[in-house]
């Protein structure tokens, strides 16, 4: 068994303890988890994800392609995760299931698996995806409308071990589709973020 599968086991253990796994099963992420160039950081999985059991497919993951466009990079060569590895759902009164952003709680239980994942991917750089991801890694105080689009260092504590790495945070793609004139400044971003890859790869 290698280190990402007794991960993996690890943290199924760990949330079958608390709920049963049909009912809300994890999402893993994927893609290279030995020292890659990027991991990405995204907030939770949607429907697509669950059904298909893999991070950032369907809609987010046609967004995804037009990231690894702009770095050059093809998917398996990132690793590509959550801060929460369940989909957060809400039903309506007439019974439809939608996605809900993460609540506090659950997203308190699932950062420390985040960390625990990090120290073992050992990425070369940390990009993250909209608020909840950036607060997870830079803390409480940290707004996406200040530190998106450029980089900054971040400190990952977990289980005895530290390490610092290279973060750089970008708004969701999901909230660009809401706010149109974010999608001016997502790709510009995306623009300083291939440009410090190429001087510090
Ligand atoms: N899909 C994911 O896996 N993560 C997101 O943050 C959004 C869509």
């Amino acid at each position: 068994m290698d280190a990402m599968e007794k991960f993996r086991g690890d943290v199924r253990r760990f949330f079958e303890s608390l709920w049963p796994a049909e009912e809300k099963p994890l999402v893993f992420g994927e893609g290279d988890w030995r020292s890659p160039p990027v991991m990405l950081v995204g907030e939770a999985p949607g429907e697509q994800e669950t059904l298909q059991g893999r991070p950032f497919v369907g809609k987010a993951g046609k967004n995804l392609e037009g990231f690894l466009q702009a770095l050059g990079l093809r998917r398996e060569e990132i690793y590509i995760s959550n801060v929460v590895k369940v989909r957060p759902v809400k039903v309506s009164a007439r019974g439809s299931v939608s996605n809900r952003p993460p609540n506090r709680e659950e997203i308190l239980l699932f950062t420390p698996w985040l960390y625990r994942e990090i120290l073992l991917v050992k990425p070369r750089r940390l990009v993250t995806l909209g608020n909840v991801a950036l607060k997870a890694l830079a803390g409480p105080q940290a707004v996406i409308g200040a530190y998106h689009g450029r980089e900054t260092a971040c400190q990952v504590r977990e289980g005895g071990q530290t390490a610092e790495f290279p973060l750089f945070p970008l708004y969701h793609p999901a909230s660009i589709i809401y706010n149109r004139s974010l999608t001016k400044v997502y790709a510009e971003d995306l623009g300083v973020l291939a440009q410090t890859m190429r001087e510090q790869p």
